[in-house]
C-alpha cells in the first residue's frame, strides 16, 4: 500500500481543522470575536490540532467529531500567544501586529480570557473528564511555565535545566496534551496514552528548541522580531551555548546588559551574528529530543498516522533550514 506522505496528508486534513475552527469560534462571546478572530485568522500552523487528530487516527479513530475537539487546542494556543505577545511586549505575531498593539492590553488579555473558556466549552461537550482533564492541565501548566521563565528573565547563569523546565511547562505541555487528547479520544490503553504524552513532550522540547534558534533568523522567515529572546533576557540554548564560549572580560560585558536589557546598538547586532553562530549546536539539542519522541511511537501499531507523526516530529527541526 502506498504511504501517505505529510503534504497530502496536510491537504487533507488542514481545511477541516480550518473549518472546525470557524465553527468553533461561535463559543467566543461576540465582544470578545473581533480580536480573537485577529489572531485565529492570521495563520499559524495549526501544529496543535493536528496532532489531536494525527494521535486520533493513528490509533484508528475514524469519526470526523475529532476536528470540534482538535480546535479546542489552537483557542488555548492563541489565548496564550495572546497573552504571551503582552508578557513579551512583542510587537508582531504570525505576521501581523500584536493584538495587543491594535485593540489594548486589557481587551486583549480578556479576549485570552474567552478563548480559554471556549475552548473549555468545546472540550467538555464531549463530556468526558480526561479530556477536560487534558485541557485543564494544558492551561495550567503554560500559564506556571509563563511565570517561571519571568522568574529567571535577564539572569546569565539559569542553568539547562531551568531552561527545560521553563520549555516543559510553557510549550511542551500544551503539545503533549495535543497527542494524550487525541489518543483518549480513541480510546488508547495506558501504555499508548503514556506514549502519546511520551512523545508530545519531546515534539514540544525540541519545538521551542527550534522557535528559540529561530528568533536568530530573520523576521521575513517568522513573522517575529529578530533577536527578541536576548532582548528580553531569555537564556536560549544558543545564547546559552555563545556565552559559555567567552573569556571573562566577555563575558562580564555580556552579563551586564542581559541584566538589564539594555544593549548598545552596535553590540546588539554584533551579537545577533555572534550567536547565530551557535545555532546548529542549539539545533543538535532538538534533534535528540526529536529521536527521543520517535523512540515513544515505537509500541504504536502500524497505521499510516503514525508515519504522519514521524514526519511531523522531523518537521518540527526541517522548519529551520
Ligand atoms: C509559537 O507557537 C509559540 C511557541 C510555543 C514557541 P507556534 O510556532 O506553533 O505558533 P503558530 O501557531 O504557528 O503561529
Ligand atoms: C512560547 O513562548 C510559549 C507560549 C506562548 C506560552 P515564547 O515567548 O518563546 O514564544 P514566541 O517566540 O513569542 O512565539
Ligand atoms: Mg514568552
Ligand atoms: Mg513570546
Amino acid at each position: 500500500m502506498a504511504r501517505l506522505n505529510f503534504q497530502d496528508w496536510m491537504a487533507i486534513e488542514s481545511p477541516k481543522v480550518e473549518k472546525a475552527l470557524d465553527e468553533s469560534l461561535a463559543f467566543v462571546p461576540l465582544p470578545c470575536r473581533a480580536i480573537a478572530a485577529h489572531i485565529l485568522k492570521a495563520g499559524g500552523k495549526r501544529l496543535r490540532p493536528l496532532l489531536v487528530v494525527a494521535f486520533a487516527r493513528a490509533l484508528d479513530y475514524d469519526r470526523d467529531d475529532v476536528y470540534p475537539l482538535a480546535t479546542s487546542l489552537e483557542m488555548l494556543h492563541a489565548a496564550t500567544l495572546l497573552h504571551d505577545d503582552i508578557l513579551d511586549r512583542a510587537g508582531s505575531r504570525r505576521g501581523q501586529p500584536a493584538a495587543h498593539t491594535l485593540f489594548g492590553e486589557a481587551k486583549t488579555i480578556l479576549t485570552g480570557d474567552a478563548l480559554l473558556a471556549a475552548g473549555n466549552s468545546v472540550t467538555a461537550s464531549y463530556d468526558s473528564p480526561s479530556l477536560c482533564d487534558c485541557y485543564a492541565r494544558a492551561t495550567a501548566l503554560t500559564a506556571a511555565g509563563e511565570i517561571l521563565e519571568m522568574d529567571s528573565l535577564g539572569n546569565p547563569e539559569q542553568t539547562r535545566d531551568t531552561y527545560m523546565e521553563i520549555a516543559m511547562n510553557k510549550t511542551a505541555a500544551l503539545i503533549a496534551n495535543a497527542c494524550v487528547m487525541g489518543a483518549t479520544l480513541a480510546g488508547a490503553s495506558p501504555a499508548q496514552t503514556a506514549a502519546a504524552e511520551r512523545y508530545g513532550e519531546n515534539v514540544g522540547l525540541a519545538f521551542q528548541i527550534v522557535d528559540d534558534a529561530l528568533d536568530f533568523a530573520p523576521q521575513s522567515q517568522t513573522g517575529k522580531p529578530c533577536g527578541g529572546d536576548l532582548r528580553e533576557g531569555k537564556l536560549t540554548p544558543p545564547i546559552r551555548l555563545f556565552r559559555d564560549s567567552l573569556d571573562p572580560g566577555s563575558r562580564d560585558r555580556f552579563d551586564a546588559s542581559f541584566r538589564t536589557g539594555n544593549f548598545d546598538p552596535e553590540y546588539f547586532s554584533g551579537l545577533i551574528k555572534e550567536i547565530g553562530r551557535f545555532v546548529p549546536a542549539a539545533l543538535a539539542i532538538a534533534k535528540d529530543r526529536v529521536r527521543l519522541a520517535l523512540d515513544a511511537l515505537s509500541g504504536l501499531p502500524d497505521a499510516d498516522e503514525k508515519q504522519i507523526l514521524k514526519q511531523i516530529a522531523d518537521y518540527v527541526v526541517a522548519r529551520c533550514k
